[in-house]
């Protein structure tokens, strides 16, 4: 029998939590197989559960024999059809509420901020700065949550963290700021590598930070920190491209922002695609029918200011002028851009405008703004934001047009939970780049 590499069944169903009955019997009739052989040639093995079954060709093979064995493959098979079950609520339009605490899987509003999505054997992934308040003071942290559909998030773990004592030995100034992670993942290398925006207190290193991992959400680990072809770069936003081409798109104080491609590795920067002379941040990009879209918002901080976009067809340019994409009065209704995730299903193609919320004093109540873009031939517009659903499988938006507009409640108070009532300590702002 020869030994077949790959990855372990623990693995699989982590990330595939939807298997079809048909996977599991051939996942079964495979352990079957292997264990019949085993017994054939009179090795004896341990219990043949997921965590173990990826090994079972290529280990040694210790311990008990036949009746052990099949009443182990039993509460293998129950194992894997309990954890193969597709969660319900995955199936059909699921609704997003703009502006609302946004709960997962264990009822606590989602730390993403400032995020990035992508999509990895049949889940997203959704990384973002983790503001919560158990974050302690001077620390800044990555979560990974992961969904069948995009509305219903797990959070899977924090998978980076950075205290000042990480810093490394050259980074200049004091403190650690990390934000905006993007996560990238290399087919080649088979690797996992993130993208922050890595600074130092008062925001004067404007450096990325670039951190890997062997798995989507293991624990990453900083292998370098540089300015991007020798810029300042804060903001960061990614672009994979229908090709699959993964571009790293940021904020150059002195210069515009850029769109960048990155190198084979992803672990550099190839090349400059392309510089916007224009003064803005939280870059995005989308490419749908042959045209490319860009958005990005104006440098007010922490402060929401109207939020723009322009188009080409090609990633160099040339680029048109940049136009509002909502009433420039609404401030893109409080928000600021951080990504554009294009949702192509059997019957339609969504565009979804990602924004941010941000509250400075209390950034753990920082909400998020999600609405389905009106995007074609050149036009780009944000909706006024309410409740709306995503069905992913046929990429259909709707947005439920008798809902009330989005209203905002006030800030949590400081200290208090997100959304929540309880008064506490205040902290001051992060200062402003
Ligand atoms: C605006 C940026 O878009 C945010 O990510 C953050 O860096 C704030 N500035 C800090 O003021």
């Amino acid at each position: 029998m020869p030994f077949v590499d790959g990855q372990l069944l623990r693995m699989r169903l982590a990330s595939e939590p939807s298997l079809t009955p048909a996977e599991c019997l051939s996942i079964l009739r495979d352990v079957t197989r292997a264990l019949s052989y085993a017994h054939a040639h009179g090795a004896v093995h341990r219990d043949t559960k997921p965590d173990n079954r990826g090994h079972m060709s290529h280990k040694t093979i210790a311990a008990k024999l036949s009746a052990p064995c099949l009443a182990a493959l039993v509460t293998f098979a129950v194992s894997a059809a309990a954890q193969s079950t597709p969660p319900a609520r995955g199936s059909g339009p699921q609704t997003i509420n703009p502006g609302e605490i946004w709960p997962d899987n264990r009822g606590q509003h989602i730390q993403a901020h400032g995020g990035g999505i992508i999509k990895y054997g049949g889940l997203y992934y959704w990384f973002g700065e983790q503001r919560g308040q158990d974050v302690p003071p001077g620390q800044r942290a990555v979560s990974c949550y992961s969904s069948p559909d995009l509305v219903n998030w797990t959070f899977r773990r924090t998978v980076f963290t950075m205290t000042p004592a990480d810093r490394p030995a050259d980074f200049p100034g004091t403190g650690i700021v990390l934000e905006r992670p993007k996560v990238f993942y290399n087919a080649k290398t088979k690797q996992f590598v993130m993208y922050v925006h890595l600074d130092n207190t008062g925001y004067r290193a404007a450096e990325v930070g670039v951190a890997t991992s062997e798995t989507v959400d293991g624990e990453y680990e900083l292998i370098k920190h540089f300015r991007p072809l020798g810029r300042e770069s804060r903001d960061i936003g990614q672009f994979i491209d229908d090709d699959g081409t993964a571009y790293l798109i940021f904020e150059d104080r002195p210069n515009g922002w850029h769109i960048a491609k990155l190198s084979d590795d992803y672990l550099s920067i190839e090349r400059d695609v392309h510089l916007f002379p224009e003064h803005m941040e939280g870059g995005a990009l989308v490419h749908l029918d042959g045209l490319y879209y860009a958005i990005g918002s104006h440098l007010t901080g922490w402060n929401a200011n109207p939020n723009l976009y322009a188009t080409a067809t090609s990633l160099e340019g040339p680029w048109s002028g940049f136009k509002d994409i909502a009433p420039p009065e609404s401030k893109t209704y409080g928000s600021q851009s951080t990504m554009l995730i294009k949702v192509v299903g059997t019957k339609s193609t969504t565009v979804i405008f990602m924004g941010d919320i941000w509250r400075p004093r209390t950034q753990w109540d920082s909400r998020y703004l999600w609405m389905p873009l009106e995007i074609g031939d050149g036009k780009l517009v944000l909706p006024e934001p309410r409740q709306w659903t995503l069905d992913v499988r046929t990429g259909e938006a709707v947005i439920n047009k008798q809902a009330p507009a989005m209203v905002l409640p006030p800030p949590a108070p400081r200290g208090g939970p997100a959304g929540g009532a309880a008064a506490a300590p205040s902290s001051a702002p992060p200062a402003n780049p």
